[in-house]
């Protein structure tokens, strides 16, 4: 399948703050001079934030990371993840139309999508609010037919359950995700056969911690969990974890901090040619191609 951009792009991308604070956090993740192995983290967050990824989001994230931005549409256009057209404001219903599910329904809950939102995958809804796109296996499949919307994955479905989810988010709800006939995770149809007794919640994990966390279809703005990488904690900083304790070791070093990728010593990627592998912009800065046609690179 072809992945292009998509033709009408917004002007710009930025990073909310605490967002740019994630991002630069993942960064530090990597061995010096190998921050460009954040490239998929990156990307993830501005569409989480936006909700897809525009040329300028793609170019952010490539200027982040001293990247050609060749390399980062090359990624982008790779991973089927990476939504390269707008989506619903409220959601991109991805219905999953392998094997499993497909036996248990799917092509009935795609037909719902193709009434209620668009004829067609990657399409919005006439009022904006819904796209949906048919996926590959998403690992639920004792609990086909199934969806991922949003964040979390909504089980169990019919096209009468499903259509009623549409309408409960187009109304602003946020439906309970996890099984929608009641199940409390992959046991049988029929029933339990051991492990009869459940003890606590009524809702397996996995859901608690998506009612807990409330963000199904929120799109990101990075103040919602804690950054977790401990080592740049300074010690007026905000603990990270749900229960308010602070529970990181006095000095926790930044992974590999100090230590060379390989036994060359070499940590930086050079990237000569970096003019020649970047796609035309309007938006690049003013004398970026004078500067190439005195160079004499015309690419
Ligand atoms: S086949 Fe649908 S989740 Fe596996």
């Amino acid at each position: 399948m072809l992945r292009r951009l998509h033709p009408v792009q917004p002007d710009s991308f930025e990073f909310t703050p605490a967002n740019l604070e994630w991002a630069r956090a993942q960064m530090t993740k990597y061995p010096e001079g190998r921050q460009q192995s954040a490239i998929i983290p990156l990307l993830w967050r501005a569409q989480e934030q936006e909700g897809w990824l525009s040329r300028p989001a793609i170019e952010t994230c490539a200027e982040m990371l001293g990247m050609a931005y060749i390399r980062a549409l090359e990624v982008a256009t790779f991973y089927f993840m990476f939504q390269l057209q707008p989506v619903g404001t409220v959601a991109n219903i991805q219905i999953c139309g392998t094997t499993t599910c497909m036996i248990c329904g799917a092509e009935a809950l795609i037909e719902v999508c193709k009434r209620k939102i668009a004829p067609t995958p990657h399409t919005l809804s006439a009022d904006g609010k819904f796209s949906w796109e048919e996926v590959e296996c998403l690992g639920a499949c004792a609990n086909a037919p199934m969806a991922q919307i949003g964040k979390d994955y909504y089980e169990d479905l019919t096209p009468e359950s499903l259509e009623a989810l549409i309408d409960r988010m187009s109304a602003g709800e946020v439906p309970q995700p996890g099984s929608q006939v009641g199940r409390f995770a992959s046991e049988p149809a029929t029933g339990r056969t051991s492990l009869t007794e459940i003890e606590g919640s009524e809702m397996n994990a996995s859901v608690q911690l998506a009612t807990d966390l409330g963000e199904t279809l929120k799109r990101i703005d990075g103040t919602e969990v804690p950054i977790l990488t401990k080592w740049r904690r300074t010690p007026d900083a905000a603990v990270d974890d749900r229960t308010g304790r602070d529970t990181a070791p006095e000095i926790e070093p930044r992974p590999s901090k100090g230590m060379p990728v390989d036994e060359t010593g070499v940590t930086e990627q050079e990237a000569e040619a970096a003019s020649a592998a970047r796609p035309r912009s309007k938006r690049e800065p003013q004398g970026v191609r004078a500067e190439e046609a005195r160079d004499g690179n015309k690419d």
